[in-house]
């Protein structure tokens, strides 16, 4: 049991963390502390220090506030002046006021599902606390689900209607956690189209920090993963917590740093949300999940990557080695390009071609199409069914791009629906590449949409997907929605986009998914509930990569970041740059993006003994342990390893990205290996000891700013 309720505080402990509240008077849940293990006796004591025109109320002749206190789910309204979780209006008073006052508690094994979005899953315990506020008649519960192998604690809340009047949700955030009043830092993921997650730490200043979408997606700009550390906290040492939220649309990850510490929260925030709750009707936030790390950086890194693997991702999916047809053809598709595209790959012993934008409709170019899924007869003279059975047919898989949510007004969908996008009806919709949001809020349009693809590719052998989408939501009113629903419009669209996403991996169980938003513009746990992969970022150049690589692998498990050599810049004609774009792709499962048809044979054969080479470390990349060495932002290089649960196999990798001074030497510790153990270096069959390993290996940088090198090390 990893959850103990008792009669003065209520504990939940992981392999290596605990979190621990009391009710204050029966009546206010209080959080005490989260961090490393530690004996019940030195829980801290509730903060009784009251400060000046703070409001507050008595328990026992003893005088609290909450606006002081530590509180497990701050409220709007009631004598919190802080940064809060929930605000609901009652529409009947127009009062804002709730109090939420502690009902009962208790624990189970397992979880509740979330109805319409995708959770966590896997072996869990949960805690389930019930309050209610009296006046507005409705019911909080909070939910804490344990994962107990990755200290990995999950969190939502469900408040329900129980009273005769309408209520409007302004605010909601899935956590609120107030933390030890310390200094801190703050790792964000943040970025741009074709540069996003980008590492970056600041101090954490007085006052609201706030990191949002209001775009409809988990965007390229922020990412919704944070982690909050003490000052001096390294790879190796200090606390580190680590945030997430499982959901991939417009998000708030809000910090206030005041007088009484600093309150962490994660949910849907009150910009693009708010919500109507009418009589007997409930709500549940998206999932939140957070962990703690007495061990440094790094290992709050793990625990993410380990509960991501074990609890999001879908299980027995494969990682083809693909060549995508993007960056080779972008819209200048046909069928025989792509059959010897096809030939092309086999030649080099890549397992599947993709087959990207511009093969539907009137889509041969960004202008027209979107929306209409049916294969165009000008490629397929003969059907997409008899083009892949070519395809099929040399010894390769096939993948397909699709973008369901989206429409281009040149298509025959926008023609016969123009009521079926997002749309200000007294205004002129905006377009962003050409296309305009289907209103995916409507379930009549979810229900076109899958009997769309169903069509298109019933009884076609497709093994993978790659699933898109190019632009956010500006507008985001959905006509069908009621007028007092209006602002339910972005969650409802996310609700609509994950019931396609959920039918479609049912009914193309055997597909691997990776999916896509212009690169990374959805990278985020709710995307991964679905895709085996994401495509890491339309920006292709080795050099930029090893800072968005380097970035996703703080909250992500390398294993979700297709990683693709191009031929940006020439990359596939110059060995050297070949050799850099290789190392770098290696840092998550390989694929290719080029044009094969005009690589000669000295090329194709690096091709085909990279791809030999990756499949002797595929496996560690894809499942081992990652540490992270070096950061391209600060040290002038990237450099990481991986290793296998028994510490037997370790893969290194060090990149230059020409911030290295030539002849500046490295030292890249091998903290992991095992003291008592030989590796044999399998390139050159040297052995070196563990302790060795763990003194660093010497890597002096190279005159070349492209230049990689990696150690592959078994134990003897
Ligand atoms: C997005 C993707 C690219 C490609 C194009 C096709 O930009 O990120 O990889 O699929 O769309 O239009």
């Amino acid at each position: 049991m990893s959850i103990r309720i008792s009669d003065d505080k209520i504990i939940i402990k992981t392999k290596n963390t605990m979190y621990a509240m009391c009710i204050l008077d029966k009546k206010i849940p209080i959080h005490l502390y989260y961090g490393k293990k530690i004996k019940e006796a030195m829980l801290p004591e509730i903060d009784k220090k009251i400060r000046s025109f703070s409001p507050y109320f008595d328990v026992n002749g003893e005088i609290y506030s909450r606006d002081n206190i530590k509180q497990e789910f701050s409220f709007y309204g009631y004598g919190d002046l802080r940064a809060t979780a929930l605000r609901v209006l009652d529409l009947q008073s127009g009062s804002d006021v709730t109090n939420y006052i502690f009902k009962s508690a208790r624990s189970f094994f397992g979880r509740k599902e979330i109805q319409g979005l995708p959770f966590a899953e896997g072996e869990c315990e949960t805690l389930e606390i019930v309050c209610e506020d009296k006046v507005t008649q409705s019911e909080l519960c909070l939910y804490y689900t344990v994962f107990y192998d990755s200290d990995v604690i999950s969190r939502y809340f469900t408040l329900k209607n129980n009273g005769n009047g309408d209520l409007k949700i302004l605010k909601a955030m899935s956590m609120s956690l107030d933390l030890l009043d310390k200094d801190y830092d703050l790792i964000s993921l943040r970025g741009k189209y074709a540069y996003e997650r980008v590492a970056h730490r600041d101090h954490i200043y007085g006052g609201v920090h706030r990191i949002t979408s209001r775009r409809g997606a988990s965007s390229h700009q922020f990412n919704p993963f944070f982690m909050i550390t003490d000052r001096k906290a390294t790879e190796e040492k200090g606390d580190a917590y680590a945030f997430n939220f499982v959901y991939s649309g417009s998000f708030l990850d809000e910090l206030e740093l005041e007088q009484s510490g600093l309150r962490v929260m994660v949910g849907l925030g009150d910009e693009s949300f708010s919500y109507l709750l009418k009589p007997s009707e409930s709500f549940s936030s998206p999932e939140a999940v957070m962990t703690y790390s007495s061990k440094g950086i790094g290992q709050a890194s793990r625990n993410m990557h380990s509960f991501v693997r074990s609890a999001i991702l879908p299980k027995n999916k494969i990682h083809p080695i693909v060549l995508n047809s993007w960056e080779a053809f972008y819209f200048k598709l046909d069928e025989k390009i792509m059959l010897d595209f096809a030939d092309g790959a086999c030649s080099v012993g890549i397992d599947t071609v993709v087959m990207d934008d511009g093969w539907f409709g009137a889509r041969r170019n960004d202008n027209a199409g979107l929306g209409d899924w049916i294969p165009t007869k000008e490629i397929f003279a003969d059907g997409l069914g008899k083009f892949v059975e070519r395809i099929r047919s040399r010894g390769i898989k096939f993948g397909i791009w699709i973008e369901p949510e989206m429409v281009n007004p040149d298509s025959d969908l926008y023609r016969a629906h123009p009521d079926w996008v997002m749309r200000d009806a007294k205004r002129e919709v905006l377009l962003s590449r050409n296309q305009l949001v289907l209103d995916m809020a409507n379930p009549e349009v979810v229900e076109y949409i899958k009997q769309s693809l169903d069509r298109c590719f019933d009884g076609i052998e497709i093994d993978y997907f790659k699933w898109d989408m190019n632009r956010n939501i500006a507008h985001a009113v959905s006509p069908y929605l009621p007028i007092e629903r209006k602002g339910e419009t972005q969650f409802r669209y996310m609700l609509g986009v994950y019931e396609l996403y959920d039918w479609f991996v049912k009914r193309f169980p055997n597909a691997v998914l990776e999916n896509c938003s212009g690169g990374g513009g959805r990278y985020d746990l709710g995307m991964m509930k679905y895709s085996t992969q994401i495509w890491t970022s339309d920006n292709t150049e080795a050099k930029d990569r090893v800072f968005i690589q380097h970035g996703s692998s703080y909250g992500y498990p390398m294993s979700t970041m297709s990683c693709h050599v191009s031929n940006r810049h020439g990359q596939c004609e110059d060995e050297r740059k070949l050799d850099y774009s290789f190392k770098v792709a290696i840092n998550g499962p390989l694929g290719y993006e080029f044009n094969i048809l005009k690589a000669d044979q000295r090329i194709k054969d690096i091709i085909s003994s990279q791809i030999k080479e990756y499949k002797n470390y595929e496996e560690i990349i894809l499942n081992g342990d990652f540490y992270r060495l070096k950061n391209p932002s600060t040290d002038g290089c990237y450099a990481y390893y991986f290793v296998n649960g028994d510490k037997t196999e370790i893969f290194v990798s060090y990149l230059q990205n020409g911030g290295d001074a030539k002849g500046k030497t490295h030292k890249l510790k091998i903290s992991a290996a095992r003291a008592d153990m030989n590796y044999k270096n399998l390139d050159t069959n040297e052995v070196i000891s563990g302790a060795e390993l763990r003194r660093g290996i010497i890597v002096v940088a190279d005159s070349e700013e492209r230049y990689g090198k990696t150690w592959h090390f078994i134990a003897e």
